[in-house]
């Protein structure tokens, strides 16, 4: 830790799945997400992320292997916790494997993984991406039970999910938002005070992330959809570096709400 006001460094992971969203739906090569991976490195992010679904709805198993070889930056891979998922993820040895909650059906990862009930299935997998030297995580909800399941497995990192946070927001329901906002704070502090390290993501923009990311104990956050989507009309290099701006800023302690317009 730094000493400055909001804690220290917080890292930002670029995840690229709707890169690979917008190339599938015309089912050839373009856009790239690994050309959008090489762009994100080059506009500060720490690292990139990225979900191989079961049903390979964006990101494709060649994709991962082209940014195992191409990146330079540490690939988070986000996976469910099943035998075909353990496998790639023990073939490619990314830097860290952040273990989400997945259902076919559902539009995006709408909550955090049971932990604490999922134990005994967890365990054997988390033991065997750690033995390969990879970082484990456990995508999670802001709850204490789940924090001291992710202890008691022995993954050293927890992501909270920040959904319901960010939902609360953008529904400008002040009661929900300050409630879930004081469960993030409250989980950052107990995850960091049972020795995990602590990461969020889930449905930040420029409108959500500063309150976030002054969370002192937070050391990373991992973003999406908000940035491949502002890439529209900024060009992604640009959406990054306002996000990056903005983190910055709201962990100095200072504004948390930025102007887009300040250049
Ligand atoms: N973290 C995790 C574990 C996720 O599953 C996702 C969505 O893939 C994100 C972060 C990023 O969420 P978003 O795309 O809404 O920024």
């Amino acid at each position: 830790m730094s000493g400055t006001k909001g804690g220290g460094y917080l890292r930002l992971g670029v995840n690229i799945d709707h890169v690979a969203t917008i190339r599938n739906a015309r089912g050839n090569d373009h856009p790239d997400p690994v050309r959008a991976a090489k762009l994100a490195a080059e506009a500060g992010a720490d690292g990139i992320t990225a979900h191989l679904r079961e049903d390979r709805r964006h990101i494709r198993d060649d994709d991962i292997a082209r940014l195992m070889d191409e990146i330079g930056l540490p690939l988070n891979l986000e996976m469910a916790a099943t035998p075909e998922m353990l496998a790639i993820a023990l073939k490619h040895r990314p830097h860290a494997c952040c273990i989400v909650p997945e259902r076919r059906e559902e539009v995006t990862t709408e909550g955090g993984l049971d932990a604490a009930g999922l134990h005994n299935h967890l365990r054997p997998i988390i033991e065997q991406l750690r033995d390969a030297g990879i970082r484990v995580s456990l995508f999670i909800n802001a709850d204490k039970r789940q924090l001291e399941a992710a202890r008691s497995l022995g993954a050293p990192v927890v992501e909270l999910h920040t959904g319901s946070y960010c939902d609360a927001v953008l529904e400008r329901q002040s009661a929900k938002r300050d409630a879930e906002f004081a469960r993030l704070v409250a989980a950052a502090r107990d995850g960091a005070a049972l020795g995990l390290e602590v990461h969020a993501g889930h449905g930040l923009t420029f409108d959500t992330v500063g309150p976030v990311a002054a969370i002192p104990e937070l050391a990373e956050l991992n973003i999406g959809h908000f940035l491949i989507g502002e890439a529209i009309f900024t060009g992604l290099a640009e959406s990054i570096r306002i996000m990056r701006r903005a983190m910055d800023t709201a962990r100095a302690g200072g504004q948390a709400i930025l102007d887009r317009d300040a250049g």
